[in-house]
């Protein structure tokens, strides 16, 4: 009998989740997974039954050995888990479509991450994230937790903060996006590509990028001066960049870069999608009801492509080559949200920033970094501050701390408007804020 190697994924009904499916069955040599679980809510019932049917087919045809198991008791199914992979929505799209449009109707950026977005976004998931890290420490404490649940990096510094759990690491498909589309870019396989990244999630920058150990950082820069080339991911339609800021920064910026450095033209096209009724989270959820029209034909046994329309693709590669890596403890280098430890000065020493690591079976070893370039350092600086103050303000339940953070933060620069705006969003999610209402 081969020995037991269990994999949770809490938020299984997710439409994501035949990726995760996907990649763990083309690692099954490196990953021997035995059990997989998948968990979800009551209230996502349908959703979970149906994904987790199609799981149990593309395991069959793939003809591996692993069990595929649906549950809605978190606490049964993380009994003696070796990898927790949480992927869960507080609220699910309908609370996203409210982070979306409710800044939007105060004239700011409404996102998923970001400003005021992204302020809700972490105040409903943060206690959730906590809960879960208890039952983890009474019920499998050896697991590693992989959290893919944005915001990530916030999610990722609340656990480190507030939890006992040392064992968890935030995933983002942001870096090694920018690391395969920059390959296609260059027409090279992904495997010559290496960026060193630095920075938080959704705020993190290729400080070097090397084509077989040579930087081609300039090369790059000039191509993604190209508005084709400018963003990775499939949720973010980005603007030209200025060629003269690009080439004054000197580091490759992210997608998300583009909502801090074009707010203006960013907000503009925003303001459409709120008037046509599509903004991101309206777009997913009609994605999602054809992904699952999909998922509920019972011939189709493999991950359907339209799955790739999702601005996150590539997760199940990072999701499952990480799992290997700290499996195998083979010691190649990842992008990660782990603790800082002094990897890149300025930032707080025991704070969780996204930065390249080293692989192994106790976990990611940050790259030191050193000191960050000037033209970026105090974005990244800023944005810290917010979420710090975000993280304090989904613990405590404090309303006048989730108004500084949201002061704090670029996108919402009037402390007036942030109040106006928390107000209007904590009345909005007020079923998913215990902490604030009891
Ligand atoms: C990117 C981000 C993810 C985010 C996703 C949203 O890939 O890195 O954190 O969840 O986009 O994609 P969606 O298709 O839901 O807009």
């Amino acid at each position: 009998m081969s020995k037991k190697f269990k994999i949770v994924t809490i938020g299984g009904g997710s439409s994501y989740t035949p990726e995760l499916v996907e990649g763990i069955i083309k690692r099954y040599d490196k990953i021997p997974v035995t059990e997989l679980w998948l968990v979800d809510v009551e209230a996502g019932r349908e959703k979970l039954e149906t994904v987790g049917a199609l799981a149990k087919r593309m395991v069959k045809k793939a003809g591996v050995p692993i069990e595929i198991h649906l549950s809605y008791d978190r606490r049964e199914a993380l009994k003696d888990a070796d990898f927790v992979t949480i992927q869960l929505r507080v609220g699910q799209l309908a609370a996203r479509a409210l982070d979306e449009r409710i800044p939007l109707k105060h004239g700011v950026i409404g996102q998923e991450t970001n400003g005021a977005g992204g302020l809700f976004k972490a105040l409903r998931t943060i206690p959730v994230i906590l809960d879960i890290c208890k039952e983890v420490e009474e019920l499998c404490p050896d697991a590693w937790i992989i959290n893919f649940t944005n915001p990530a990096g916030m999610v990722t510094e609340a656990a480190l903060r507030y939890s006992n759990i040392k064992r968890f690491i935030g995933l983002c498909n942001i870096p090694i996006g920018m690391e395969m589309g920059i390959a296609k870019l260059l027409n090279v396989d992904y495997s010559r590509v290496r960026i060193d990244f630095a920075g938080l999630n959704h705020m993190v920058f290729g400080l070097e990028v090397y084509l077989d150990g040579v930087s081609v950082k300039e090369k790059v820069l000039e191509m993604i001066m190209d508005p084709a080339n400018a963003s990775f991911v499939k949720n973010i339609d980005a603007e030209e960049w200025a060629p003269e800021f690009l080439k004054g920064i000197n580091v490759i910026p992210c997608s998300y870069h583009h909502y801090y450095y074009k707010t203006s033209e960013m907000l503009e096209r925003a303001l459409k999608d709120f008037e046509s009724n599509e903004t991101r989270a309206e777009v997913v959820q009609k994605i999602e009801e054809s992904l699952f029209e999909k998922y509920r034909d019972e011939t189709l046994d493999i991950k359907p492509p339209e799955l790739e329309k999702r601005g996150g693709a590539y997760y199940s590669d990072a999701a499952c080559r990480l799992i290997s890596s700290i499996y195998n403890d083979t010691r190649d280098i990842q992008p990660l949200n782990t603790v800082n430890k002094g990897a890149i000065s300025g930032l707080p020493y025991d704070g969780a920033v996204e930065v390249s690591c080293v692989i192994t079976k106790d976990g990611p070893v940050p790259l030191t970094i050193g000191e960050l370039p000037v033209p970026v350092r105090g974005l990244i600086q800023t944005i810290k501050s917010f979420e710090q103050t975000a993280i304090e303000a989904a613990v405590e339940g404090s309303r006048e701390k989730a108004i500084l953070a949201l002061t704090i933060n670029p996108l919402v620069a009037n402390d007036k408007l942030a109040v106006a705006i928390v107000d209007e969003m904590l009345e909005a999610h007020k079923e998913y804020l215990p902490r604030f209402f009891n």
